[in-house]
């Protein structure tokens, strides 16, 4: 129970890596705001579960491309439980396409949600975290931001760019005791990935020295470490999720 009485923000957490952290974060004792772009309903089923272990939970529709879904968010979240311990900036898409048939609008979209959406949602906490002088904000970046992939310019754009958030903001937030980190995930099978065939799958896991694709669960464990007390003395770091894919 290492975040015992923390209050915790999980972005696009009604299913897949999301809902595997806020369920993590409450395993580990926290209060979670679970929230969903669109339908509450996927969200109201991971704060059931949440309330089954326990902890409170609050299921919010909070669309990261709107400033004003985002305010009403934290207000939701501070009026409700009076602070916020963490912020989990997870909510990402693709909209993947070769670059020369990339549409500008592929492109926007998806820095729109997955790196202006950070920036909204760590604008919008900032205040209450200096206000209580601390604070622990995880970005969900990916391997593709490290290391490119074909076909995805738009998307290892947002999350290098997401990199450059992190450790920007842990500069200017370290002396407020708010620790900014990241984690970048390698292949999960999730919603997301759900386009990928058996054989594109085989051949990923070739490239993986620990041999099998990764679960939503071991990108929780490494956002609820950087959650905990035992993450105090880290700060603008990366951690690689991705069984060695990347070293
Ligand atoms: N699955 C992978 O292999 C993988 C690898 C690296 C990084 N990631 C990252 O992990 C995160 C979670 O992805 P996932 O695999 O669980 O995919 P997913 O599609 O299952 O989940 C994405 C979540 O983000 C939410 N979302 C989308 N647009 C949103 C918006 N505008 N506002 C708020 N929420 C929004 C969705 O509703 C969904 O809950 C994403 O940031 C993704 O880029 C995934």
């Amino acid at each position: 129970m290492r975040l015992k009485n923390q209050t915790a923000i999980v972005t696009g957490s009604s299913r897949g890596i999301g809902e595997a952290i806020a369920l993590r974060l409450a395993d580990e004792g926290a209060n979670v705001a679970v929230c969903a772009s669109r339908s509450i309903e996927g969200a109201e089923a991971v704060a059931a579960k949440i309330r089954d272990k326990g902890q409170e939970a609050l299921a919010i529709k909070a669309d990261v491309s709107l400033s004003e879904d985002v305010d009403a968010l934290i207000k939701s979240v501070v009026d409700a439980w009076g602070k916020i311990d963490i912020l989990v900036n997870n909510a990402g898409i693709t909209r993947d396409n070769l670059i020369m048939r990339m549409k500008e609008d592929e492109w926007d979209a998806v820095l729109d949600v997955n790196l202006k959406g950070a920036y909204r949602c760590i604008k919008a906490v900032t205040r209450t975290m200096i206000k209580a002088r601390t604070g622990r904000i995880i970005n969900v970046s990916s391997v593709v931001g490290l290391m490119g992939n074909a076909g995805q310019i738009n998307y290892a754009a947002s999350k290098s760019g997401l990199i450059g958030v992190t450790k920007s903001a842990a500069k200017e937030l370290a002396s407020r005791n708010i620790t900014v980190n990241a984690v970048a995930p390698g292949f999960i099978p999730t919603d997301m990935t759900s386009e990928l065939t058996d054989d594109i799958a085989a051949k990923l896991i070739e490239q993986i020295p620990l041999g099998a694709l990764g679960k939503p669960e071991d990108i929780a464990a490494a956002v609820a470490f950087l959650s905990s007390p035992d993450a105090n003395y880290i700060t603008g770091q990366v951690i690689v999720v991705d069984g060695g894919m990347v070293m």
